[in-house]
């Protein structure tokens, strides 16, 4: 596979993290080509401080290391493959702020990139928390495939920053170019979203979810959850679980209120997940302990340490369907449960997590099924 972007400033060897050389997927597309291409062609000034929202995989600031840019991402992954792709570059560590949606924005931003994430509302959240940093003299420019640029999204940079234009289609991209006015009345942020559970799905009902923009079905509670929620295992006494993929963290909190005596680590690799589980789990006063870790799957946890994993796992990563993800969540409980211990996991019927886990564990048991979902048991032998 060709793992080389050309860019005005030369090619750049760029890779996805974890590394995999059966993966077919680049690790940038052409609205990252479009945005370079048009910011060194029209000599834009990249001065001051620039910042570079939603970069997929660190192909903005890798090909715009020499301008000392900010980060800001939500996903742990995008940020380790940025580490490896800028250190293949032989930037300096710190010659580009590794940043997350979590942390405190630029006091200033003069020059604001902006790769339309896949979430709305992660666009909302962060455009509202980076408006007070934007000046009259911020240049404001946002790209995506055109299939992830709507109306709506268009509305966001008119709402909350000033003017917005798109430039034409090339290559299936598009940029989008935002004239900011500081004068321009925005709108209260609506993230963090809580909202309550309903009754009726065990320990958590009636209780609080807590929400940050871009989360897993930050609106409601997903169908398949609800329904692993009415099927979660009863063991009692000290436990360590692990809700893997937490999301929300509604799911690992549950198992928390129903044994208190259980210890929990919530683990996804988006921050904002983790800091919703966070905010859940503390929403809902539970008592024992818990973790809360940002990272990728199960990597970490040390072998035969673990009794129980809980697992409702992604089968879209940026825009591209895969089961990768899913076969490296039970790989990893695998190793990490104890002998006797037992994966979880809900999933679409049609996706067949029963084929993989009786590949990986010599076994697979169906605890509950409905039309759509079925809740799946492993136990490592
Ligand atoms: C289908 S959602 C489930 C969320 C929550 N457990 C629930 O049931 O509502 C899958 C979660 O896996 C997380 N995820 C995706 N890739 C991951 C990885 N490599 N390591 C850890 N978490 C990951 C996603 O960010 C997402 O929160």
């Amino acid at each position: 596979m060709n793992d080389r972007m050309t860019t005005p400033w030369g090619e750049l060897a760029l890779t996805r993290f974890p590394e995999d050389p059966r993966d077919r997927l680049r690790a940038w597309d052409a609205s990252d080509e479009y945005l370079l291409r048009h910011l060194a062609e029209r000599e834009v000034p990249l001065s001051g401080t620039v910042v570079v929202v939603g970069d997929r995989w660190g192909a903005l600031v890798t090909a715009l290391a020499a301008h000392g840019p900010v980060q800001i991402t939500d996903s742990w992954l995008a940020q380790e493959a940025t580490r490896a792709n800028l250190a293949r570059r032989g930037v300096e560590p710190g010659t580009v702020q590794l940043g997350t949606t979590q942390d405190p924005p630029p006091e200033r931003v003069d020059v604001l990139l902006v790769r339309v994430p896949k979430s709305l509302a992660l666009l909302e959240d962060q455009l509202l928390r980076l408006a007070p940093a934007v000046h009259e003299g911020t240049v404001v420019v946002g790209t995506g495939m055109v299939k992830e640029i709507h109306t709506s999204t268009l509305q966001l940079f008119e709402r909350i920053l000033g003017p917005t234009r798109t430039s034409l289609a090339e290559r299936k991209a598009r940029l989008i170019f935002c004239t900011p006015e500081p004068s321009v009345a925005r709108p209260a942020n609506p993230w963090p979203y809580t909202y309550a559970l309903p009754e009726g799905i065990g320990a958590v009902s009636g209780r609080t979810v807590v929400n940050h923009a871009g989360v897993f079905c930050a609106d409601r509670l997903d169908i398949g959850t609800r329904f692993f929620l009415g099927h979660l295992p009863g063991g009692k006494g000290p436990q360590r679980v692990v809700d893997l993929g937490c999301g929300n963290g509604v799911v690992g909190t549950a198992m928390a209120l129903a044994n208190p005596d259980a210890e929990v680590l919530f683990v996804d690799e988006s921050f904002q997940a983790v800091a919703s589980a966070e905010a859940t789990y503390k929403a809902n006063g539970v008592p024992g302990h818990a973790e809360f870790r940002v990272g990728d799957g199960m990597a970490g946890v040390p072998a035969g340490s673990v009794d129980l994993v809980l697992n409702n796992p992604p089968f879209h990563s940026h825009q591209a369907t895969t089961d990768a993800t899913a076969w490296r969540m039970f790989t990893g409980a695998r190793r990490a449960l104890r002998p006797g211990g037992e994966l979880w996991v809900i999933g679409n019927r049609h996706l067949g997590y029963h084929v993989k886990l009786r590949r990986l564990f010599g076994n697979s048991q169906l605890i509950a099924g409905d039309p759509k979902f079925v809740v799946l048991r492993a136990v490592k032998r």
